[in-house]
This record gives C-alpha cells, sequence and structure tokens, in this order.
C-alpha cells in the first residue's frame, strides 16, 4: 500500500504543528508549504529531525512549490493572518478570503483528488470558499472547529468533575464563534448528561469559557492558539486516512439537514475515507434549534461577504 501524502498550507504556528503532530503519528508524508523563502523548509527540517529521537520515518518536504505536494491524499490548509488582541475571527475576512482563493486554486490544480481539511478563519467563512473555489464535491470539503471547541469544553468539564478527559463525550453545533452551540443534553461523563451532573449556573459558565475559548488565549499569547487546533485538525486527518468513520463536530456541508439550506456549517458528522460521510442528525428541543439557526444566520452572513468578494 502507498504511503498516504498530507499537504499542509502554511508554515505558521498552527500548521507547523500540525505537520509536527501529524509526523510524531506517523500519518504518513508531509509536504509543508509557505510562500515564504525557506520558512517551511526549516521547520520541516527541523521536525524531521525530531524524528530521530521520536523515532518516526515520515518523510517531510517543506517547500515554496506546489509540485511537491501533488497528489496528496489531504490538503490542510492553515494559511491565513491569525487574531491579535481586541480582533474577532471575522475581521480576518477580507484578508484571508484571498489567501484561501490562491490556496484552494493551487490544491485543485495539484491535488484534484484531495479532501481538504480548511483550519483558517472566520472558519466557516473560509470552508464556504474553499468549496466555491474548488469546486469539489462538497463532501470533500471539510472545517477544522468543532474538534478544538469540544476539546475546550471537554477539557474544562474534566478538571470542573475531576474525570479523566477520555470518558467525556462532547457534541457541539453551530459556526465557530461566539454563538457556537454547545449541547449539554448531548455532553456525557461516561453516558451520564452534564445536565445530571452539574447545575445549569456551573454549566453555563462553561459555555461560556468555551465560547471565548479563543480569545482567552489571543489575550494571554497575542497570538491566537496553535497547539489544540493543530491537535484537533490531526485527529480529523486520521479519521479520513484511516477511514476511522467517528463522529467529530465538524463544519460540514448541511442542506436538508437542520434546514441549513446548503451551507458549511458546525454539525456531528461521520469521517472516513469519502471525507464528511454523513451528517448526524440530533433531536434538538426548542431551544437548541433557536441556537443553531441564529448560529447559521450568522455564517449566511459572512457566506454573503465571502460571495463578494470571490
Ligand atoms: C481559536 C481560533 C484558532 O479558537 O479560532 O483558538
Amino acid at each position: 500500500m502507498s504511503r498516504n501524502k498530507i499537504t499542509v498550507v502554511g508554515a505558521g504556528n498552527v500548521g507547523a504543528t500540525t505537520a509536527y503532530i501529524a509526523a510524531a503519528q506517523n500519518l504518513g508524508d508531509i509536504v509543508l508549504v509557505d510562500i515564504v523563502e525557506g520558512l517551511a523548509e526549516g521547520k520541516a527540517l527541523d521536525i524531521a529531525e525530531a524524528g530521530g529521537v521520536q523515532l518516526y520515518d515520515s518523510k517531510i518536504t517543506g517547500t515554496t512549490d506546489w509540485e511537491r505536494a501533488a497528489e496528496s491524499n489531504i490538503v490542510i490548509i492553515t494559511s491565513g493572518i491569525p487574531r491579535k488582541p481586541g480582533m474577532s475571527r471575522d475581521d480576518l475576512l477580507t484578508k484571508n478570503v484571498q489567501i484561501v482563493k490562491e490556496t484552494s486554486e493551487k490544491t485543485a490544480r495539484y491535488c484534484p483528488d484531495s479532501i481538504i481539511i480548511v483550519v483558517c478563519n472566520p472558519l466557516d467563512a473560509m470552508v464556504y470558499a474553499a468549496a466555491k473555489v474548488t469546486g469539489f464535491a462538497k463532501n470533500k470539503i471539510m472545517g477544522m472547529a468543532g474538534a478544538l471547541d469540544c476539546a475546550r469544553f471537554s477539557y474544562f468539564l474534566a478538571s470542573e468533575l475531576d474525570v479523566s478527559v477520555k470518558d467525556i463525550k462532547c457534541v457541539l453545533m453551530g459556526g465557530h464563534g461566539d454563538d457556537m452551540v454547545p449541547l449539554p443534553r448531548f455532553t456525557s461523563v461516561s453516558g451520564t448528561p452534564i445536565t445530571k451532573l452539574l447545575d445549569e449556573e456551573k454549566i453555563a459558565g462553561l459555555i461560556e469559557r468555551t465560547r471565548k475559548g479563543g480569545i482567552e488565549v489571543v489575550n494571554l499569547l497575542g497570538s491566537s492558539a496553535y497547539y489544540a487546533p493543530a491537535a484537533g485538525t490531526v485527529k480529523m486527518a486520521e479519521a479520513v486516512l484511516k477511514d476511522e468513520k467517528i463522529v467529530m463536530s465538524c463544519c460540514a456541508y448541511c442542506d436538508s439537514e437542520y434546514n441549513a439550506g446548503g451551507y458549511f456549517v458546525g454539525v456531528p458528522a461521520v469521517l472516513g475515507k469519502n471525507g464528511v460521510e454523513r451528517v448526524i442528525e440530533l433531536d434538538l428541543n426548542e431551544s437548541e434549534q433557536a441556537q443553531f439557526e441564529k448560529s447559521l444566520a450568522h455564517v449566511k452572513q459572512l457566506a454573503a461577504k465571502v460571495d463578494k468578494l470571490l
């Protein structure tokens, strides 16, 4: 069997960390692409040398040349500017949509059979842009946000309840913004919904911290998070490459699903070799559905901005 080939576009913090985790997990050979001369080459060499300690054999190439990415199984788009304190994810749209456009054109040209995982912000709008530019089948395009937001919610819950994060199953929907929709009724500790373990006020506090999880890190670091985003991205790539069919919250195309009407938005979905294999439709109550619709309305507004710019 030939080895998987994974291209990571953008050798900044998220891209390089994604490449490193994927290499350490022996997911396949990795091509790290960046437009800045020497950046991807330097980081790729450093990651390759860490293999001498960690004993992984992934071939890691850093390059400015997209031809080296040809025929990748997966293309992970991290390129784009990150947030600074005081910025919302939406403030990045105008600049990042052009970067995603260029990257998507290159992906369609050099990796026409790949599955794309978009990571840059504003996430849902950038997934929409990548789908529009590449024209790829909708199941082959997804965005990483739910994995990160669930990771944060799970971590906060595990700390609060003093249980292993391994026992927490988190479900979260909506766009990757302040109106994301964590779902306590569907989030459990070994099968017990957290609504039975914590009072409403405590849950509301943890949800608020999750919603603001990105800016909490931005305010500490002066730039955006990358370890948890990279870990979430590699988990999605692994699910696809190993055809795992695991259910993850991710930004996926929904048409009749949740009455979304043809938009990419955060939902639980089965990930496997075909990308998003199906969207799981939860039986939402009125309040949950209303929160989802509010978040979806915001996602649609951002998509309309993308339409004006592309
Ligand atoms: C965050 C950014 C990466 O949530 O969206 O940390």
